[in-house]
């Protein structure tokens, strides 16, 4: 919740000049492009309705070796076409061409009828009602559920299956030094973390959220340049199970197209904000290309004092790092790998991410996400070919090596139950994407209310 501060700074941005008109015209190629199904899931082909969009000029048409560039970035992109996009950080129109021209393209019989949730005005999630022990739609925010009912979908992507291994996430970016214009440029806004991973030869798996995306292009181009790996994270970062079926096509739709658009790449993988999602949203995504990731670590580094951010005491985000360290060091962390939320937010998770790396490198092999799953494709294109487990690439066959496939090698045996005590346990409770259950049929993410309704105040001042 607490990115939805960064809208400020985008609704002072360009983003407020769309064209209605122009939008349209732009629907009108795209819809006429949209292919069939194959088979009735689009995961298992394309997204065709990309196919019409082209994307800026000078990207890699594969994975980037050598040196990797540095310097500032420009706060636009010429060749990038804002004006094609909706309002920034607002759910997207479902009844644009290009949105129903995908909505027309989904199998939905292949979509199971869960309710769209409610959220209450303090932005908690309304649970009542629900079974957590059936469990029918593998609702995350309930019961941390990551094996869907429906059995065409894979698992959700939740740790990295080799312990040792340290899947490095950063959730929210890019992050523009326009967020906090209020504030003052941020210097520990783009490229200061890509050029700090460059620089200590580390690669990270990104979840972009396509506002911010279409607010400073140049940072996710810098990141596909950099051999980042890009995943979804929504185009306004909701909680996804309150969406309408068509909104969620909306929702990811858009952040897929900014993302092609500013790298050239079609991401095979998304996140949901607060990792908010059940079988309905999952089985939209999937038809969408994209298998669901989460995590099984949270540092709640968005809940430190920043800019825009929270009250937890650094001293405590320190204690996870340092508690995870040591118990993969005694032994006690033998049973799998992990994968880590952090954030690309704000002065203070950037600086608290740079501050670990180092050390983490020296304990744990840290990789991106789609490394640890073995998982050479992340992406649609064919090109972008990354090196797997065994650091030796393979040729680029999405088919045989795709997100889906990769499951079937990584069964996650310490899974036996959606329960919330299950492998999902974090050390960390209550954070961006993990709303707390525990002994209530109400969530309650208490301290991000006060924070998001402050913020949203701020933003319709705007
Ligand atoms: C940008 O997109 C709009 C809307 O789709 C379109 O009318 C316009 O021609 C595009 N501009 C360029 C330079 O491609
Ligand atoms: C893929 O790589 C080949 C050879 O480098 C290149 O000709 C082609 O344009 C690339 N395709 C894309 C989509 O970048
Ligand atoms: C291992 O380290 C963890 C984290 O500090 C700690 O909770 C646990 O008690 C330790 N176990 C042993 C056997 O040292
Ligand atoms: C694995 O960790 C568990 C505790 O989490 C511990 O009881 C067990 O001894 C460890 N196994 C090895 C081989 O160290
Ligand atoms: C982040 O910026 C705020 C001012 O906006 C400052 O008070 C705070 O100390 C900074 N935190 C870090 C870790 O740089
Ligand atoms: C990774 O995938 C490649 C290609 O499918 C395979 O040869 C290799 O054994 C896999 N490695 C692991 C650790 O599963
Ligand atoms: C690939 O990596 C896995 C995991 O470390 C290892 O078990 C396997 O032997 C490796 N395969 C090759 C061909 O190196
Ligand atoms: C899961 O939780 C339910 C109640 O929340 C409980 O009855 C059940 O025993 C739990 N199952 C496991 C395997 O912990």
């Amino acid at each position: 919740m607490v990115t939805k501060f960064i809208a400020i700074g985008l609704l002072g941005s360009a983003l407020v000049a769309l064209s209605d008109a122009a939008a349209t015209k732009a629907s009108q190629k795209a819809a006429t492009t949209a292919s069939p199904t194959v088979g009735g899931l689009l995961a298992v082909s394309s997204p065709a309705w990309l196919a019409s969009i082209t994307p800026i000029a000078g990207l890699p048409s594969g994975v980037p070796s050598g040196t990797v560039p540095s310097g500032a970035l420009a706060t636009s992109i010429p060749g990038f076409n804002l004006s094609a996009y909706p309002a920034g950080w607002k759910t997207p129109p479902t009844n644009s061409a290009e949105v129903a021209a995908v909505i027309s393209a989904l199998d939905w019989t292949k979509v199971p009828a869960a309710p769209t949730r409610k959220g209450k005005s303090n932005g908690d999630l309304v649970t009542t009602g629900y079974n957590e022990n059936t469990d029918p739609f593998c609702w995350w925010s309930d019961t941390n559920c990551v094996k869907p009912k429906v059995d065409y979908l894979p698992e959700d992507i939740y740790h990295c299956p080799r312990p040792g291994d340290w899947g490095l996430t950063y959730d929210d970016g890019p992050f523009n030094p326009s967020d906090f214009s209020k504030l003052g440029d941020s210097p520990w806004a783009e490229p200061n973390l890509y050029n700090f991973l460059a620089a200590h030869d580390q690669k990270a798996t990104l979840f972009y959220i396509g506002s911010n995306v279409v607010g400073f292009p140049a940072a996710a181009k810098r990141a596909i340049e950099d051999g980042l790996t890009i995943c979804v994270h929504t185009w306004s970062h909701p909680q996804m199970t309150t969406m309408t079926n068509d909104q969620v096509v909306a929702e990811l739709y858009w952040t897929l197209r900014a993302i092609k658009e500013s790298t050239g790449v079609t991401p095979r993988c998304w996140r949901p904000p607060y990792g908010d999602v059940d079988d309905r949203v999952r089985a939209i995504a999937w038809q969408m290309g994209m298998r669901t990731v989460v995590w099984d670590e949270d540092t709640n580094d968005w809940n430190m004092p920043g800019d825009g951010g929270g009250n937890l005491s650094p001293n405590v985000v320190d204690g996870y790092f340092q508690g995870w360290i040591d118990a993969y060091k005694n032994g006690t962390d033998n049973a799998s790998g992990h994968i880590v939320l952090e954030h690309e937010l704000n002065n203070a998770t950037v600086s608290m991410a740079e501050k670990w790396l180092p050390t983490l490198q020296t304990t744990f092999n840290v990789v991106p996400v789609h490394e640890c799953m073995n998982i050479s494709n992340p992406y649609w294109e064919d090109n972008f070919s990354y090196a797997t487990e065994n650091g030796s690439t393979i040729s680029a066959d999405s088919s045989s090596t795709d997100m889906s496939s990769a499951l079937s090698t990584a069964p996650p045996a310490a899974l036996e139950t959606d329960n919330e005590s299950g492998a999902l346990s974090a050390s960390a409770s209550a954070a961006d994407s993990k709303p707390s259950t525990s002994g209530s049929s109400v969530m309650t993410i208490s301290t991000l209310s006060a924070v998001m309704t402050a913020f949203l105040a701020a933003a319709c001042l705007m």
